[in-house]
């Protein structure tokens, strides 16, 4: 077995190179890792030289270092945010006791488990978007992929770490589990369903990297307050990466409807067949993948009443969204919280007991911050003097957990009959005459400073370099 040159090959502040156990576990599990790039990662991709960005160090400037690297050869990297001095449990039963450096025995269970959901989204967001480079609308585009591609397997090597360093042997099984599970495959699928839809097109890659990393966004926020130290200071680490997925899902559904309303203001209409006819994306298939990607995300914060959620809260391992910025008691016994649930034909509130509706908290905090890039597309709109707007659906839209998951739910929120349901899907969800039409103008464009028709040129290029550079080398 070749050995792996540390401090060159996996870029780390954890001192890989004295730590004996955890060198002989990454050891093997490196083949395997780089056997899954090589198997699911991106599809065709591994002569070219890609500009990326790559993580080297936690400081500033340490994770800004932009060159050409063939994507097998990226320094996947293990680091932790600093370690804060005198960290202390800020929510839960143990607030106010120190922060734990190793695993508490009877929180060995839930950790793993929390550990391992994340890890496993990783990954599947790599497999959902294998295909995507083919059908890349730009260079640059294709580059802003590969590097949302890299970080995520950055991640996955992130939560590794943890289940190599602290969970011992069934810690290295879950490690390899996550590299044997598969996006959408019917024996072996990943765990949360978002991560098993297909991602067959840019305009779905676009809505995804909005919408379901934000999801990563919230999910990594909750755990970065967790009172396993180790756990927290690595999901830290991992939100500034994030961040810039989303700006690519932003951004990138933003060039689209810019390019959309170009087109419409040229044509003087707003007759979707017309705007389809000249090559650009309609407004009412956007808001389609808007509402389908919106509601398969907010499914990924689990049932809106849930024990587990109340255990991993009271037992300090997962916080709220900005735990710290709130002012009540962080215990939250005796507090409540409204969700939605169905009776006699209509969504009510019920005040439910707020530890059990952690998930609830978390997802309208998600929605509420999802819903400032949907403003801001808007705003594109009404620049180029257009009527229309977009709009997140109801809450209770398209559901599949929890007690939404019983009711047909219209993008209002009204609660229809299974008829009417039939009869709207697809004006409110993506049919499979939409997904053909955005398919049919996919093709790639790989001439540098060229874009496919259907999408406009960003403002800016990456790490100020011009928009027609050569971002990724095909050679
Ligand atoms: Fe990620
Ligand atoms: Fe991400």
């Amino acid at each position: 077995m070749s050995s792996i040159n540390y401090s060159e090959r996996i870029p780390n502040n954890v001192d890989l190179a004295s730590d004996r156990t955890l060198q002989r576990a990454l050891e093997q599990w490196q083949p395997n890792f780089l056997q899954w790039w090589g198997d699911m990662g991106p599809e065709g991709s591994h002569g070219y030289d890609v500009y990326l960005r790559t993580a080297i160090s936690v400081d500033p400037k340490g994770w800004a270092q932009f060159g050409y690297v063939k994507m097998p050869d990226y320094r996947w990297g293990i680091f932790l945010n600093p370690a804060e001095e005198g960290r202390r449990i800020h929510f839960g039963d143990h607030l106010g006791e120190p922060v734990w450096q190793s695993v508490p025995g009877e929180h060995r269970a839930n950790l793993r488990r929390i550990i391992v959901t994340q890890g496993d989204t990783e990954p599947a967001s790599v497999e959902q978007q294998r295909h995507l480079g083919m059908t890349a609308p730009s260079m640059y585009d294709l580059r802003n992929l590969f590097q949302v591609n890299v970080e995520e397997g950055r991640h996955l090597w992130a939560m590794v770490y943890l289940l190599h360093r602290y969970f011992g042997r069934d810690g290295r099984e879950e490690a390899e589990a996550l590299l044997e599970r598969r996006s959408g495959d019917a024996d072996n699928p990943r765990i949360l369903g978002a991560f098993n839809e297909r991602t067959p097109d840019w305009l779905s890659f676009f809505m995804f990297t909005y919408f379901t990393d934000r999801d990563g966004k919230f999910q990594l926020c909750a755990l970065a307050e967790s009172g396993f130290d180790p756990l927290a200071r690595t999901t830290r680490f991992m939100l500034t990466e994030e961040a810039h997925h989303m700006f690519v899902g932003e951004s990138g559904v933003s060039r689209v409807i810019q390019r959309t309303c170009e087109v419409m203001n040229q044509l003087r209409t707003d007759d979707p067949e017309k705007i389809r006819a000249a090559g650009v994306i309609d407004p009412p298939t956007i808001q389609r993948y808007l509402n389908f990607h919106f509601s398969v995300t907010i499914d990924l914060f689990g049932a809106d009443q849930s024990s587990n959620a109340a255990t991993f809260y009271s037992t300090g391992l997962k916080g709220r969204f900005e735990e710290g910025k709130r002012t009540d008691d962080h215990i939250l016994k005796g507090d409540t919280y409204k969700v939605l649930e169905v009776r006699d034909g209509a969504l009510v509130e019920k005040e439910v007991p707020m530890l059990n509706a952690l998930n609830e908290v978390l997802r309208d905090d998600f929605i509420k911050d999802s819903v400032g890039g949907v403003s801001r597309w808007n705003k594109v709109i009404e620049k180029a003097g257009l009527p229309f707007r977009l709009q997140v659906p109801h809450k209770a839209f398209n559901r599949r957990i929890g007690s939404l998951s019983g009711v047909r739910v219209s993008p209002e929120g009204q609660v229809v009959s299974e008829a009417q349901w039939r009869e709207n899907e697809d004006k409110w969800l993506p049919s499979a005459e939409d997904r053909e039409f955005v398919a049919s103008l996919m093709g790639r464009v790989v001439e540098p400073g060229k874009f496919a028709n259907w999408i406009a040129p960003p403002v800016i290029g990456i790490n100020r370099q011009p928009i027609d550079f050569e971002y990724v080398r095909l050679n």
